[in-house]
Order: structure tokens, then C-alpha cells, then sequence
């Protein structure tokens, strides 16, 4: 009998090698037919170089995140933020700075889509964003009209997206759209490594959105060791703080200060974290900026 037709999609791994150790760990057990890498290697975690370096010599087809995109073009000086050089770009100063030119030749060569065949089941599309744009997310955000307009060229019947950090589906005009959730730096209050196990059932592809666990405290110490809080980063904080609760407080901080002209430096976090009603993160903040970040545990914030 045939073998039942699998694939596993993996995404938004961001710099965390243990998650993505994890995650490699899990797809060894489950042994898919094919591995297709979504996306957002690099950027937020502390280890972008290690992940572009233990996911490319595997040699599976990977596709370009908006994150991996970005870093290539910054590498080469193209688009620096006018405050490039300040505390607030630390994380992606110091990620860019680590990249070789081998690694960034790999991230460039990244093409947009990548198309999965196997034999008996229908064609299916991965794309990192939606299949026009990697920086446009398919989730709740988004109404059927524009995910309507974001397919309009797509002729598959099952579309792959990721980069929202939280698995989703819908379904718009008989078109299937699954959304995984993120390997690194998922944002759905689920700390674990996640992706997504796709097997044809006969009739059409299921998703399982595997949530794997494993242990946070190297890649929390990593933030500390690879000099991400040396110049008392706010940003550093923010997207430790992230790891750890699996909710995003980088953009809304950062939209929040924007809107209000106030600086992007923890003098402007106490404000907001009150408004946000979660005023026991202005100590949290304040300790990793001080030097805890090495001895940060999860905590029950979620
Ligand atoms: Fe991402
Ligand atoms: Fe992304």
C-alpha cells in the first residue's frame, strides 16, 4: 500500500536555535516526505546565524520571510534606518553584523513560493506572507476581501502562510488557507516550538499544528552572551520578553510611543505598559535591563 502522502512546513524561526533543535528533533520521529522552510530565519532572537547555518547544509527547499529579505538588504548597507546606530536597532544591528557572506548568498537565493507536489495528492502553495506580498499576513486581521485579492493568481486549492506567529485557517471561494504558527517567537500565549504537519487524507490535505516544548533558558542566556543587552537595548528587552510570553509588546510599544512622539527608550515604557494594563512588566523590564536577563525563568504572565 501506498505511503500516506506528508510534508511539514516550519516558519518564524527568528534566531532560536533551541526551538528550531527542537522542531528538528520532532520532524526526525515523524519522518514527513518533504521539509519546506517558510521563512523569518533570522531577526529577534539572538542567534540568526547559528539557524541560517544549522537549517541550510540540510539542503530542504526554503522560501524568503520578509525578516530574511530585509537582512539581506541591510547587509549591504541598502535602507539603514536613519537611527541604525542607536539602542533601539541593537537586536538587528548585531544579527546583521554576524552574518558571513555565505550566509547572506543562501538568504538571497531564497525564492518567494515554493510549490509542493506528491504523487496522489493535490498541489499545494507555501508562501511566507500571503502570494503576493511577504510582508501581508492571512489571519483574522485580514477580511475575506483582501485575502479574495491576495490569491487572485493562485490556482492551487491549498495555500500555506506564516509570519503571523499564530496558526490559522479559513476558507475563502473554495480555496483552502492554513496559517502555521511560529518555531520561534509564536505569539499565540503557547511558548512551545511550533509548525505545521500536513497528510492527504484521500480527498484533501489536514493540518496538524504541532506545538513541541523545550528548554528556553540557552537561548534566554543567549541574549545576554551575545551582547543584545550591552548597550541597555529597550528592544532587546521587548523581544526577550516576547520568548517568554509568547504575546507580542515590540510593535505596540513601538506604535504607541510613535503616535505619541515619546522616545523609544525605557523612560517611555513605564507609561504604556500602565495603559496596557500590565503594569507589572515595567519591574520585569527594568530587572533585564539591569542584568537578570541570564537568570529569567517563564513567568506567569501569560
Ligand atoms: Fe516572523
Ligand atoms: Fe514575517
Amino acid at each position: 500500500m501506498a505511503r500516506t502522502p506528508t510534508f511539514a512546513v516550519i516558519a518564524d524561526l527568528h534566531g532560536n536555535l533551541p526551538a528550531t533543535e527542537a522542531v528538528l528533533a520532532d520532524l526526525a520521529h515523524i519522518q514527513p516526505d518533504r521539509v519546506i522552510v517558510g521563512g523569518d530565519l533570522v531577526n529577534r532572537g539572538p542567534q540568526s546565524r547559528a539557524v541560517v547555518e544549522r537549517i541550510a547544509p540540510l539542503g530542504w527547499e526554503a522560501i524568503s520571510g520578509n525578516h530574511d529579505t530585509w537582512f539581506v538588504s541591510l547587509w549591504r548597507g541598502a535602507g539603514l534606518p536613519d537611527d541604525w546606530e542607536t539602542p533601539w536597532w541593537t537586536p538587528a544591528r548585531l544579527a546583521v553584523a554576524d552574518l558571513t557572506p555565505e550566509n547572506v548568498a543562501w538568504l538571497e537565493s531564497l525564492p518567494f513560493s515554493q510549490r509542493v507536489e506528491l504523487p496522489g495528492a493535490e498541489p499545494a502553495l507555501v508562501v511566507h506572507g500571503s502570494p503576493r506580498d511577504n510582508r501581508e499576513g492571512m489571519g483574522r486581521m485580514r477580511s475575506d476581501e483582501q485575502i479574495r485579492e491576495a490569491l487572485a493568481d493562485v490556482e492551487e486549492k491549498m495555500v500555506i502562510g506564516a509570519h503571523i506567529h499564530y496558526p490559522y485557517e479559513r476558507e475563502v471561494d473554495g480555496t483552502r488557507v492554513v496559517v502555521i504558527g511560529a518555531v520561534g517567537c509564536p505569539f499565540n500565549r503557547d511558548i512551545n516550538a511550533q509548525y505545521g504537519l500536513f497528510t492527504w487524507d484521500g480527498a484533501q490535505w489536514t493540518c496538524e499544528h504541532r506545538s513541541v516544548p523545550y528548554d528556553h533558558e540557552p537561548v534566554y542566556a543567549a541574549w545576554r552572551d551575545n551582547g543584545y543587552f550591552d548597550d541597555g537595548s529597550l528592544v532587546s528587552a521587548l523581544m526577550l520578553l516576547e520568548y517568554q510570553t509568547a504575546r507580542t509588546h515590540y510593535v505596540p510599544f513601538w506604535e504607541w510611543a510613535m503616535t505619541r512622539g515619546l522616545p523609544l527608550t525605557f523612560e517611555s515604557y513605564p507609561a504604556f505598559a500602565r495603559e496596557r494594563g500590565e503594569p507589572e512588566l515595567i519591574e520585569t523590564i527594568r530587572e533585564m535591563l539591569a542584568g537578570g536577563a541570564s537568570r529569567s525563568a517563564e513567568r506567569a504572565i501569560l
